[in-house]
Formats: C-alpha cells, sequence, structure tokens
C-alpha cells in the first residue's frame, strides 16, 4: 500500500499472512533462489512443487510456520490467475479491515518468542488488534505499464511518527527494496508519476538520470547563504538534509525543529554499554511451538486442506532425500 500522505509517501509492504518463510534478511536470497524454477532447466513456473523448494523448507526449519499457511492460493491461481482483477472490474470489491497490534516497550520481553521474530504471531488474546481503517480493492489500475509495472513500494519510505524496529527482517529490507528499484527502474524513480509525492520534497538532489523536476535556485545544499528553506510540516526535511540525530550540530537543527514543528524521533532504550552484532537471540531458535499451535487450531476440514496442499506439492519431488525427510522427521 502507498499512502501519498502530506509529508510524503509511506509504503506499507506487507502480506496477507501475518507470518514470514525467514527471521532475517540475509536469508532471504537463497529461499527465493530455492523456490525458483529449478536453475538447470526452468521447470516448474510459478510453483515450490519441486525438490529444491522442499529441500529448502526442510533445512530452513525457520520457515515451518509459514508454509502452514500458504494453501488455496495455488488453486485459485491455477483455475484463473486473473481472478481478482476480474472480480474487481466486475463490481465485487474485496475488502479486508486494517489493523494493528501495539504492545508498550515494557512488554516487549514477555513472550517465549522475540516479539521481532516475522516467524511468529503475536497473539490476539494478548495483543489485541486495533482497527485503523478499511482496505477496499475499488478499482484497477488504467494502464499497466506506468501504474504497476512502475511502481516502487520500499519499506524505508516512512514518514514522521513512524520509525524501525531492530527487526533483523526489517533492516535488510531497508536497503534491499531500494537497491532493486535503483537497478529496475533507475534513479529518480521517485519522480515516476506513480511514485511521486504529492507534497514538495526539499532533499537537494537535482542530478541523475530521469530527473523531471526543475529547481530554480543557485544552491544544492543546506544549510547555505540564502535562506532556511522552509521547512514542510513534520521533521522528515531534516532527514532529508542528511542530518542524523547524533549530538552535535545535527542535534541543534533537531532542537529546531523539535520547536518549529513539536515532533522527534522516538528515542529508543539502550543498556549501556550497547553493541549491535549481527547475531539472533536464543528465543530465535524455537521453531516448532507456533506451529503446533497453528496446526491444532485447524478444524477438521482444514486440516485436510494442508494435508493436501502438502501430499501435492511432495508428489512432485522426485527426490527421496526431499519427500522422504520433510514427512518422516
Ligand atoms: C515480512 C517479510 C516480507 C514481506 C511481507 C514482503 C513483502 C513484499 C511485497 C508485498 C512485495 C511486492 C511489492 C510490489 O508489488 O512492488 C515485495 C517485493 C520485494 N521484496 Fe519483500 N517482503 C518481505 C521480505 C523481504 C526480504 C527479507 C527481502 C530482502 C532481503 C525482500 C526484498 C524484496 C524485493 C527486492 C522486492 C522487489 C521490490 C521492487 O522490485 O520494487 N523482501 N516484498
Amino acid at each position: 500500500m502507498k499512502f501519498y500522505t502530506q509529508q510524503d509517501n509511506w509504503d506499507i509492504v506487507e502480506n496477507n499472512v501475518p507470518v514470514f518463510f525467514v527471521q532475517d534478511a540475509a536469508q532471504f536470497p537463497d529461499l527465493v533462489h530455492a523456490n525458483k524454477p529449478e536453475p538447470h532447466n526452468e521447470v516448474p513456473m510459478a510453483q515450490t512443487a519441486h525438490n529444491n523448494a522442499w529441500n529448502n523448507f526442510y533445512n530452513e526449519k525457520s520457515t515451518s510456520h509459514m508454509i502452514m499457511w500458504i494453501d488455496e492460493a495455488l488453486k485459485l491461481s491455477g483455475q484463473d490467475p486473473d481472478f481478482h482483477r476480474k472480480a474487481i472490474n466486475s463490481g465485487a470489491h474485496p475488502k479486508w479491515t486494517l489493523s494493528v497490534q501495539v504492545l508498550p516497550e515494557s512488554r516487549q520481553h514477555e513472550f517465549d518468542f522475540h516479539i521481532l521474530d516475522a516467524t511468529r504471531v503475536w497473539p490476539v488474546e494478548e495483543v489485541p488488534l486495533g482497527d485503523i481503517g478499511e482496505l477496499v480493492l475499488n478499482k484497477v489500475v488504467d494502464e499497466y505499464f506506468p501504474e504497476t509495472e512502475q511502481v516502487a513500494f520500499c519499506t524505508s519510505y516512512i514518514v514522521p511518527g513512524i520509525g524501525f524496529g531492530d527487526d533483523p527482517l526489517l533492516i535488510g529490507r531497508n536497503f534491499s527494496y531500494l537497491d532493486t528499484q535503483l537497478s529496475r527502474l533507475g534513479t529518480n524513480w521517485e519522480e515516476l508519476r506513480i511514485n511521486r509525492s504529492v507534497c514538495p520534497v526539499l532533499n537537494n538532489t537535482r542530478d541523475g538520470q530521469g530527473r523531471h523536476t526543475i529547481t530554480k535556485s543557485k544552491v544544492n545544499y543546506y544549510p547555505n547563504r540564502f535562506e532556511v528553506p522552509k521547512l514542510a510540516a513534520g521533521g522528515d526535511d531534516l532527514r532529508r538534509h542528511g542530518a542524523t540525530n547524533k549530538p552535535g550540530e545535527n542535534f541543534i537543527e533537531m532542537a529546531k525543529v523539535v520547536e518549529e514543528q513539536g515532533y522527534v524521533d522516538y528515542p529508543e532504550t539502550l543498556p549501556a554499554p550497547t553493541f549491535k552484532t549481527h547475531t539472533k537471540g536464543p528465543k530465535f531458535a524455537e521453531y516448532r511451538n507456533q506451529v503446533e499451535l497453528f496446526s491444532n487450531s485447524l478444524s477438521g476440514y482444514e486440516k485436510e486442506h494442508v494435508i493436501e496442499a502438502f501430499s501435492f506439492e511432495l508428489d512432485h519431488c522426485d527426490e527421496p532425500i526431499v519427500y522422504e525427510r520433510m514427512v518422516l522427521d
């Protein structure tokens, strides 16, 4: 989802199931490779019913929860891959309630899983869903290429009031989407019509392939000898001017923004001395609890459905090491 707000665009790049395959962005390229058609023959297209995918699911235990959720989509897309667009065109407008789960920092250690582990759900009984709106798909695009092919959803596109947690998946995603968009669409992809902000953008970046905007000004940096650029509402412009929240001169800028606009990033509590390392804490190593919970919560019919889906997939794997281990272990 792309929200064209008065303080720049906010992209929510999410899925319609609450869990994900892996816990760390570094695992993602291998997951994607294993899920693609096998490299020696490009078979099967657009399916995970093959040796490499299921070999990866077996070896990468963090995928256990997610593979329980993938089901019905195969059937629907197999019969008519365009069913969703056709449904919208025919007036059937699918809608969802958009909800968020919010946890005060003081409760972060209450759970037997790590709250930033994307392969887990936060139980709704303990962290209730707060409804914030309704999402309705009521229109398909007018032209495919400029609106769909060229749209770029980027996790690092946020607006004042929203920050990033330490989720090892999200931190990696913040680099990965931008990287992809730079190679897929080129520099200045933010200026393509579908990606453009509805508010003025003052990042002082003027060059590069694909630049659309013409700025009438002698200076392309800030602070400068002419004036302090008028800051749009929100602290966002400070980030655009390259400021960090390190103490020192940027702190003075930060203080100015707080004074003028009343917003500052949520301060992160860190015990001192603090070192960030690329490791996952012990809670990330437990994979079975929620898979069992999910499985036990299914009705008889739903369980049958999962068994059928697994059987279909594994039936297409022809290396015993893949299908035997998956069933027996
Ligand atoms: C919670 C986990 C994740 C979710 C919910 C998610 C969701 C999505 C969605 C919905 C898209 C399609 C966006 C579009 O239609 O343009 C997408 C694309 C993409 N995802 Fe993810 N993803 C996740 C994890 C990751 C990770 C871990 C990486 C990389 C380390 C990654 C890299 C990408 C890239 C590069 C694209 C293509 C972006 C583009 O070409 O514009 N994703 N993801």
